[in-house]
């Protein structure tokens, strides 16, 4: 039944987003964005007041924490305490606090099990599921049906980063950005637990020179091939 899962693995500005809701798009898939989920709790960890570096108060508030996803890739939705936080948790605070808050192992035990019940759920309908994040094929679903690794130049990932960021209204820094990218690198594939890796058995795709069609195509091919 997993064979139905795509996993998307990365890290930020390469893409992943907008090819993960576009190939669930065309495949007639679910949609599942686990970085929302840990941007989410983040969210609840700054609006309690908590130090993201405190693990145990962490853990506290992100157990308390109500979260509930949408996997709809046309409209795919994140709700805090039942309210709306789509728009909140992209911003820069948020982006700041989260690499820590998702090192920590009760924190990412509490969300991979929400992730697969919501897999789970998405894989009763036949059009299978597409799941982005970071340690999807290796950690989440190892036994994902098609397992792909983007990678970008730190400097392309940056510019696309500020590129989203005044599309979407907000204040946008190349510089500043390209320190968050590596900072956020940094953390999280040197975390202790389910650090960013690409999976052995997963298919390294360099988005660098390649626009969101190209990468699309690839990756129709890849589904395809895998029957
Ligand atoms: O993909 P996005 O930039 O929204 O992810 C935000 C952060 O959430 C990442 O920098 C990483 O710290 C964390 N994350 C994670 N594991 C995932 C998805 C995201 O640790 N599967």
């Amino acid at each position: 039944r997993l064979r139905g899962v795509v996993a998307l693995d990365g890290p930020s500005g390469t893409g992943k987003s907008t090819v993960s809701r576009k190939l669930a798009s065309a495949l007639g898939a679910t949609y599942l964005d686990t970085g929302a989920m840990y941007r989410a709790v983040t969210l609840a960890v700054l609006r309690a007041d908590v130090e993201p570096s405190d693990p145990a108060e962490v853990v506290r508030v992100v157990r308390a924490a109500r979260l509930t996803v949408g996997t709809n890739p046309e409209h795919p939705t994140v709700f805090l305490e039942g309210t709306d936080v789509g728009r909140e948790i992209r911003g820069p605070e948020v982006t700041s606090a989260v690499s820590a808050v998702s090192a920590v192992a009760e924190v990412r035990e509490q969300l991979v099990a929400q992730q697969r019940e919501l897999i789970d759920e998405a894989l009763v309908a036949p059009g299978g599921i597409v799941v982005e994040g970071r340690d999807i094929g290796t950690v989440v679903v190892p036994d994902a049906g098609l397992k792909v690794y983007l990678t970008a130049s730190a400097h392309a990932r940056a510019q696309r980063r500020t590129a989203q960021d005044v599309s979407e209204g907000r204040a946008g820094d190349l510089d500043r950005t390209h320190a968050d990218v590596r900072r956020r690198d940094a953390l999280d594939s040197g975390r202790k637990v389910a650090p960013l890796r690409r999976a052995e058995d997963a298919l390294e795709l360099d988005t660098t020179d390649l626009g969101v069609v190209e990468v699309l195509e690839q990756l129709h091919k890849h589904v395809e091939s895998r029957g």
